[in-house]
């Protein structure tokens, strides 16, 4: 059995020559992998998920991204610090909801909370057939999902760090993909922005989705509106401007019920 402090970065030995890579893993290694989340790491390295973390892909205030190994096969670890910060920036309907659901007191077992709930909501849009990480597994603060990039290993970029040439095609693919969520996965995404949405293969992939909300949520309505503005304003800046009552249509908003303003 692994130590482990042996299944995180477990290359970092042979590259002593890179001082400045080994300097930084050291920093992550203290910031995010503390006793129990390298246990937990070590607990879905045991259950045969992955076999060690690679390096980092991302990393926020909230938690951070991780290429893993399996065989020969690639997975993203997606682990949420454990610490007050963490809810800093989730809305407060999707708190609120989290607490009603998990019955959960303390902050710990909230973030715990959110991360079993990111897998399932990923299960339900796999199910679905919205493009979007298939869930391997999670504990404690710990996600395994599906490794969305190539397959060198190299992680898709975001929509915002792409050039698109056909922004038309894109909307198609976006409006999809949405509609496939409230109409076959009956959810509301909630934070769509072109940074968390990656693009791989000319296709669009949904991620970050632990705030997604049910459709017949009364805030679904208008998180519905905010994604599909905020996306059509994304679309407007690439030259390809979409009303957004079209665009809502288009999704299957109508399914919502009144928006606020209409209510
Ligand atoms: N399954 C995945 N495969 C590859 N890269 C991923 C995957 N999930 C997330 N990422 C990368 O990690 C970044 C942060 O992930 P995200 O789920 O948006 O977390 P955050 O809560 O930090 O915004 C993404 O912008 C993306 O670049
Ligand atoms: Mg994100």
């Amino acid at each position: 059995m692994p130590r482990p402090e042996d299944v995180v970065f477990p290359r970092r030995r042979e590259r002593q020559e890179d001082r400045r890579k080994e300097g930084q893993h050291r920093k992550l290694l203290d910031e995010f992998f503390d006793h129990s989340t390298l246990l937990a790491v070590s607990r879905l390295v045991n259950r045969g998920l992955f076999d060690s973390v690679d390096f980092p892909i991302s990393t926020g205030k909230e938690g951070g991204v991780f290429r893993a190994t399996l065989g020969s096969e690639f997975r993203a670890i997606k682990i949420y610090r454990v610490s007050n910060t963490v809810f800093r920036h989730l809305p407060v309907y999707a708190l609120d909801s989290l607490r009603r659901e998990s019955s959960v007191k303390n902050f710990g077992g909230l973030v715990f909370a959110w991360t079993r709930r990111e897998h399932t909501i990923l299960g339900r849009l796999a199910e679905a057939g919205v493009r979007a990480p298939h869930p391997f597994g999670h504990y404690r603060n710990v996600l395994v999902m599906e490794f969305i990039g190539d397959a060198q290993g190299n992680a898709a970029p975001r929509l915002q760090d792409v050039p698109i040439d056909d922004p038309a095609a894109l909307y198609e693919d976006v409006v999809q993909q949405i509609g496939r969520m409230a109409r076959e996965a009956k959810l509301v995404h909630g934070d769509l922005s072109p940074y968390n949405v990656l693009y791989q293969d000319g296709h669009t992939v949904l991620i970050d989705v632990a705030q997604a909300i049910p459709i017949e949520h009364p805030e679904a309505p208008r998180l519905m509106e905010r994604d599909v503005r905020n996306f059509a304003k994304f679309l407007g800046r690439l030259g390809y401007s979409v009303p957004p009552e079209e665009f809502l249509k288009a999704v299957g908003a109508d399914m919502l019920g009144p928006r606020p303003a209409e209510a």
